[in-house]
């Protein structure tokens, strides 16, 4: 991956059809459309909300964004867009610093429905633990989803993370609740993988 050239905000392949590059204030529209999906927000906490409540959750991280691709620096909370290569908006993928941790991170990644089970979330979440290890002196990247959500669940095992924790009837449902999964990779774990995958 080409981090200089990310760190600038400058679009990167993440594969041969799609690129990847940081969050922008045009791509606002299209994760609040993307938001707008029942299907897509299903398993999302934060969601469905009004638009305000996404404006006060990505404007911060898009203003923070703009000033650290001015100082050629990594955002605090990286956040980027995948789109093809017809501009197409296709997800995205962030990492957010847990609590006051230094070196601790949370993944969160969300693909629009027309884009599902072509394995980009799988691709989408290897680079961005990537990207943290590599880039970001991470010791832990974590990751919490629902139960139910046997796709996120799948992501997450595909991109080597391995389950730590569950939490039962954390997440209310319409007429029920769901257990809350928790999954990570320390440091150690990801070398492994790297090594393993090299061979
Ligand atoms: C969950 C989500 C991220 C999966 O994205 P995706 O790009 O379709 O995932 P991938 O194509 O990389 O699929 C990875 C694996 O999960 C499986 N999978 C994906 N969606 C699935 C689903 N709904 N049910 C069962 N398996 C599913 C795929 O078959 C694949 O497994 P395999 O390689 O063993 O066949 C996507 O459905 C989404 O954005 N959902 C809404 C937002 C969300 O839930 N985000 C995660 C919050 S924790």
């Amino acid at each position: 991956m080409q981090y200089q050239k990310l760190k600038q905000g400058l679009p990167c392949p993440l594969t041969d059809d799609l690129n990847i590059q940081l969050i922008q204030q045009d791509d606002f529209s299209d994760l609040v459309t993307m938001l707008k999906n029942p299907n897509v927000t299903q398993y999302l906490f934060f969601a469905p909300s009004p638009v305000e409540v996404y404006e006060a959750f990505f404007m911060p991280i898009i203003d923070n964004t703009r000033e650290a691709i001015a100082n050629n620096e990594w955002p605090e909370s990286p956040t980027f867009i995948i789109r093809n290569h017809s501009g197409e908006f296709i997800g995205m993928v962030g990492l957010s610093p847990a609590m006051m941790l230094a070196g601790n991170f949370d993944v969160g990644y969300q693909i629009a429905e027309h884009a599902w089970r072509q394995g980009i979330a799988s691709t989408a979440c290897k680079f961005i633990t990537t990207l943290a290890f590599e880039q970001l002196d991470a010791h832990k990247v974590s990751a919490d989803c629902y139960a139910g959500n046997t796709g996120s669940i799948r992501v997450l095992e595909k991109s080597g993370f391995t389950i730590e924790g569950r939490q039962r009837d954390y997440y209310r449902l319409d007429n029920s609740f769901d257990d809350r999964l928790w999954f990570g990779m320390s440091k150690a774990d990801f070398k492994k993988l790297s090594s393993k995958s090299i061979k």
